[in-house]
């Protein structure tokens, strides 16, 4: 049986993060999927194992490998806590970006809660980075050679690539001063920036009176406990269980040891950058790593500050058109995209066309062209055939950036085999 006063202690915890009262509707699974609340959990278990493996690991580049060996082999429940770290890591990266998805979709960054989709925007990178800097520790060939892809991708950037990628790696190529800095931001820097920027975040969401809902669904409010705070802390049981039994059963890779001189026949980045990757495959450096970017970062800054004719705030896809919008958008980005990588990579040479012309133009500006206008042409078609008005062409460019990149990302990962060739 429950102790009363543990009861007492768990609710106490909880009305920390809500309001006393709440919405009934904002106690739907369906209004957030628990996301941003597993996200907060995993990076609870990430904090709790990592500091754990600390015990274990020697951060230098003669010790860092066989000492991750040794946590698996000889320490007891070692490989066991080694999987659980790796596998809450990858989720949280999953997690984090649902959770971006899901404030977007369903109109929870406007108004009061716009600054917060920055503080958000800011996690997002943090997450990712947190997860990058993590992936050399183990300083084995899969980490060695993504993280000297992703700092190479980095030199690309005009002007002063170089000398960022020096900045990241701490040297000219990643070597033991990169594992050092890397182990320096992973256990220490990051998660202090984490913890600070989720108690904003947070705080922010406990100003805006919770989690968005509709107007027309607001009704007489309940007690937040027991009635939010029971559903939550069985959701972070689950959550607990599934990934302990995955992590039981599915090991973290390592393969051999990091050999600077030897790179495999195909290094891939980190699966959350191949999208990056892919893209490079295709288009000038100064466009896959710099150009391209920087204009969805900018663009998904301007976001919630776009003067809209209407906001929808809680109402998912903002109207039934913006819902059809989505869904055509969706589809029209994965076979563009598809149909583009197979063309690029199978039939055409364009840039092999204009072979005289500086390499900015025929691999850089000419393919850039080749998706662009295309897409443009798809959203002059949503605002004159379907008449969509501002908020629903930003809802279709958002839905074709984040499918984009996601395309991408699975075609880098799953269908790139030796010498990066598609296999099928
Ligand atoms: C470590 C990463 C993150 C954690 C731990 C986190 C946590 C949370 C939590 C617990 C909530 C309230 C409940 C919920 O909506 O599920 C929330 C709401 C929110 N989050 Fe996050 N979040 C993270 C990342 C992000 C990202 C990447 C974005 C978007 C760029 C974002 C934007 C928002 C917004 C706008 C809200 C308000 C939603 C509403 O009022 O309905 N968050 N977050």
């Amino acid at each position: 049986m429950k102790h009363p006063s543990m009861d007492r202690a768990i609710s106490k915890f909880f009305l920390h993060l809500h309001p006393k009262k709440i919405e009934p509707k904002a106690i739907l699974f369906t209004r957030t999927f628990g996301l941003g609340g597993i996200a907060a959990l995993l990076f609870v278990i990430l904090f709790i194992t990592g500091m754990l493996l600390r015990f274990a690991y020697v951060p230098s580049g003669v010790g860092a490998y066989d000492s991750i060996v040794r946590l698996q082999d000889e320490l007891i429940f070692g490989r066991m806590l080694r999987n659980f770290h790796y596998w809450s890591a990858m989720l949280l990266v999953v997690v984090s970006f649902l959770h971006l998805v899901r404030v977007f979709y369903s109109q929870a960054i406007y108004f009061q809660r716009r600054k917060n989709w920055l503080y958000g925007l800011l996690l997002m990178f943090l997450v990712v980075s947190s997860n990058f800097t993590g992936y050399l520790l183990p300083w084995d060939q899969l980490s060695f050679w993504a993280v000297t892809i992703m700092t190479n991708m980095l030199s690309y950037i005009p002007f002063f690539g170089n000398s960022l990628a020096n900045l990241v790696r701490g040297s000219k190529v990643v070597d033991e001063q990169t594992l050092l800095r890397f182990y320096n931001f992973h256990t220490g820097v990051l998660p202090l920036l984490m913890v600070f920027f989720m108690s904003i975040h947070f705080w922010l969401v406990r100003k805006a009176r919770g989690v968005t809902i509709p107007s027309s669904e607001k009704a007489e409010k309940v007690d937040t406990s027991p009635h939010l705070v029971y559903k939550e802390v069985l959701a972070a049981l689950i959550v607990v269980l599934v990934l302990l039994l995955f992590s039981f059963f599915v090991n973290a890779p390592l393969l051999d040891k990091a050999k600077p001189l030897v790179s495999p026949n195909h290094s891939k980045a980190p699966w959350y950058f191949m999208g990056f990757q892919e893209l490079l495959m295709h288009i000038h450096p100064a466009f896959a790593s710099f150009l391209l970017p920087l204009f969805v970062i900018l663009f998904f800054i301007i976001i919630p500050y776009v003067p809209y004719h209407q906001i929808n705030e809680g109402v998912w896809f903002y109207s039934e058109k913006g819902k059809k919008i989505t869904f055509i958008s969706a589809i029209f980005t994965t076979v563009f995209t598809l149909l583009l990588i197979l063309i690029d990579d199978l039939l055409l040479d364009i840039g092999g066309w204009f072979s005289g012309l500086p390499v900015i133009f025929t691999e850089g500006v000419l393919p850039v062209l080749c998706y662009f206008v295309p897409i443009g042409g798809f959203i002059f078609y949503v605002r004159k055939k379907l008449k969509a008005d501002r908020m629903e062409l930003v809802i279709s460019s958002v839905t074709i950036i984040l499918v984009a990149y996601v395309v991408m990302m699975l075609v880098g990962s799953l269908l790139r085999g030796e010498g990066m060739q598609l296999i099928f």
